[in-house]
C-alpha cells in the first residue's frame, strides 16, 4: 500500500513581513493562480454589484458611480499598497473591502469618521473617494498613527465639533468607536447627515462577539423581535455584560432609519478574519 503523504510541492519563499495575532491569518496568505485570483475577485465583484443595485434602488447611487469590477480592482491596487499592512484592532480585510466600495460608490462630499485608531480606515477611504474631504476623530493618541496629508485628523469627539453642527450636503458618517449606534446616528441626524456607515452592528444573538459592542446597535432597533423591556445579558471571559431594551430605543429605531443595506460577509468568500458586521444606513 502506497504511504500517505502529502501530494502538493512546496517550496520556501521569502514572505516578510510576518504578522503575529489575528493578523497572522491574513497578511501573506493570498490566491498566487492568476485564474484563482480572478475566481475570487469574481466571487466579491458580484457581492459589490448587489449593493450597487440595492444602492441604485435607494436612490442614493450616483450616475457616474463605478462599476463592481472596477470598485474592486481599484480596492485590490489601493490595499495592495496600504501603508499598515498589520491592523489588528481596526478594520481587517473583508471590512476594508466594504469601506472602500462604500465610498467609491456614494463617492460622498464629505466624510465624517469616529473611530481613528491608526488611521487605516481614514486612509483607505481617502483612496477610494480621492474628491472627498476627510475628517477623523477619536479620542485618543496612538504611537504610530497615519498622518495622511489628504485627512484631517481630529483629537476628541464629534459632538464637540462645533464646525460640523452641519453637515455639507452628501455626507456620509462612518462611525467604528464603539459607541451607541443609537447615539450615533441621532447626532448625525440632528446634523442633516442623511447616511451613516455603522461598523461593529452585531445583533442581540451575538453581542459576545467584541468587548464592547455599540448598543444598541443598529441590528437592535431594527430587530421585529427584540420587545421593550427585553434585558440582553451576555458572557465574555470573566465579564457578564446586560443590557435592557427600551421603547425608546425602539422608538428611536424607528423615527432615525428609513432603510439598512447590510454589507455581506466575505469570509465565506477567502476564510479571512470575520467580518465584523457592517451596516449602511438611510437616514430618515
Ligand atoms: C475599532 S477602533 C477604530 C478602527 C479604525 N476605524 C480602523 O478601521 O482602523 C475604535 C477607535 O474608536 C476610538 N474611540 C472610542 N471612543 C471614541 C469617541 N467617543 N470618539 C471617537 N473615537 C472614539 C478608540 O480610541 C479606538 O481608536
Amino acid at each position: 500500500m502506497p504511504k500517505a503523504r502529502q501530494i502538493y510541492t512546496v517550496r520556501g519563499v521569502e514572505s516578510a513581513p510576518r504578522a503575529t495575532g489575528k493578523a497572522a491569518r491574513e497578511v501573506g496568505r493570498h490566491l498566487v493562480t492568476d485564474a484563482l485570483v480572478r475566481r475570487a475577485r469574481d466571487a466579491v465583484s458580484m457581492r459589490v454589484d448587489a449593493l450597487r443595485g440595492a444602492l441604485a434602488q435607494r436612490g442614493v447611487l450616483p450616475a457616474d458611480a463605478p462599476e463592481a469590477g472596477a470598485v474592486v480592482e481599484a480596492f485590490e491596487r489601493s490595499y495592495g499598497r496600504r501603508p499598515l499592512r498589520d491592523n489588528a484592532g481596526g478594520t481587517m480585510r473583508n471590512s476594508s473591502t466594504w469601506l472602500f466600495a462604500v465610498a467609491a460608490l456614494l463617492r460622498p462630499s464629505t466624510i465624517v469618521e469616529c473611530g481613528t485608531f491608526r488611521g487605516h480606515s481614514s486612509w483607505l477611504m481617502a483612496e477610494a473617494a480621492p474628491d472627498a474631504r476627510i475628517i477623523t476623530f477619536d479620542v485618543m493618541r496612538e504611537d504610530g498613527r497615519l498622518r495622511d496629508r489628504r485627512i484631517e485628523y481630529r483629537l476628541g469627539d464629534w459632538s464637540d465639533a462645533g464646525d460640523l453642527e452641519i453637515l455639507p450636503q452628501g455626507t456620509l458618517c462612518v462611525f467604528d468607536d464603539h459607541i451607541s449606534h443609537r447615539l450615533r446616528l441621532e447626532q448625525a441626524k440632528a446634523r442633516g447627515a442623511a447616511l451613516a456607515l455603522v461598523d461593529d452592528d452585531y445583533d442581540a444573538l451575538t453581542l459576545y462577539a467584541t468587548g464592547s459592542p455599540p448598543v444598541p446597535t443598529v441590528a437592535m432597533l431594527t430587530d421585529p423581535e427584540l420587545a421593550a423591556g427585553t434585558c440582553c445579558e451576555w458572557e465574555r471571559p470573566g465579564k457578564q455584560y446586560a443590557y435592557t431594551v427600551t421603547e425608546a430605543d425602539l422608538q428611536a429605531g424607528r423615527d432615525l432609519i428609513a432603510w439598512t443595506e447590510r454589507m455581506p460577509d466575505l469570509t465565506a468568500v477567502n476564510r479571512y478574519v470575520a467580518q465584523a458586521p457592517m451596516t449602511l444606513v438611510g437616514l430618515r
